[in-house]
């Protein structure tokens, strides 16, 4: 299970600063009114210290409804999964000590030009809004909160993949000075989960950078963030710091450490149970109350299409 996956990513190119990130700090600074010494000085820590919390509350793009009330803030940002920080839902207080600036966001793999590009130049171009979405965790518990964030579309477009790109995997951090839960050397680190091109490029897959009207606490996945809410909520990658678009299916963290229970595509559906426990229902978070699961987590009209001529594969776990 573990020592075989690909390894080493991270050296090959950190140091590079290419022209991309230059330019968007060029725009920031001047965005920010700053002048041509500050730009000659051009450090990521110049730009990191850029404050985004002047983009939340975003206005709600209000496609997306709910059926349920809204989960009250203090269960989202108090129960959580985020294995680097332990194996419990308790992590909101050691998550603190994630270093959210500077946050640099690497994209390579089959793009036209591989880039590193600091997270506040890049949330500076995409269209910010915020969506009310539904969260459903293959454990059986679900939520329901206003994420804010942008089209993960916008960020495949930025990124301009080449045609034969058709996976765009994601990669959380791994810091083993500021996460304990990598500790746990038996874990597959770094957290990584992937989608089809198909996916990615879906009206509901959804890069999250805030929630509740302000910038994305770190427990829930701070800076940035995937949530593509039809899918069980493992597949939501927290605290991604590279996207790399390739054409081989990507085997993710859960999918690594127990294929016969988490697959790739890992959709919503109450009639297939996880080996272990039924999902035909699920506890909403705050109230405990016990409601029926929904096919797709409720949003098949969006995105049923994705699966239509998909033959022999596992689509439920
Ligand atoms: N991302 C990383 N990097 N590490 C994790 O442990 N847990 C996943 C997902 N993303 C996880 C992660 C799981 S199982 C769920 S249900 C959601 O994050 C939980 O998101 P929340 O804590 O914001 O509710």
């Amino acid at each position: 299970m573990l020592g075989i996956r690909r390894k080493g990513w991270a050296l090959a190119e950190s140091a590079a600063t290419d022209e991309v990130v230059f330019l968007q700090r060029r725009t920031l600074v001047k965005a920010l009114g700053l002048g041509p010494a500050l730009i000659a000085a051009g450090t990521p820590a110049l730009v990191a210290a850029a404050d985004t919390a002047d983009l939340y509350p975003a206005k709600r793009n209000g496609r997306y409804k709910l059926d349920r009330p809204m989960t009250a803030e203090k269960y989202a940002v108090t129960y959580n999964n985020f294995y680097e920080f332990g194996s419990h839902k308790l992590i909101s207080d050691a998550a603190q000590a994630l270093k959210t600036h500077p946050w640099q966001v690497r994209i390579d793999g089959l793009v036209e030009k591989p880039m590193t590009v600091d997270f506040d130049a890049l949330i500076r171009r995409m269209p910010v809004e915020e969506r009310v979405y539904r969260h459903r965790c293959v454990e059986a518990w679900s939520m329901a909160v206003p994420w804010a964030g942008f089209a993960m579309k916008a960020l495949v477009d930025f990124a301009r993949p080449l045609s034969k790109a058709k996976f765009v995997q994601m990669e959380t951090l791994a810091d083993k000075e500021t996460m304990p839960g990598l500790k746990q050397v038996w874990y597959p680190w770094p957290y990584t989960e992937g989608l089809t091109m198909a996916e990615a490029t879906n009206e509901l897959a959804f890069i999250a950078t805030g929630l509740y009207g302000k910038p994305i606490p770190k427990q829930n996945g701070a800076p940035i963030r995937l949530v593509v809410p039809w899918k069980y909520g493992f597949k939501s990658i927290k605290s991604i710091t590279r996207f790399t678009f390739t054409n081989k299916r990507p085997v993710g963290y859960w999918e690594e450490i127990q294929g016969r229970e988490y697959g790739f595509w890992a959709n919503v559906n109450p009639k297939v149970d996880h080996p272990r426990w039924s999902q035909a229902s699920e506890r909403v978070l705050g109230t405990n109350e016990r409601v029926p699961t929904l096919l797709y987590n409720g949003y098949g009209e969006y995105i049923a299409d994705l699966y239509k001529d998909l033959k022999g594969e596992k689509l439920f776990m």
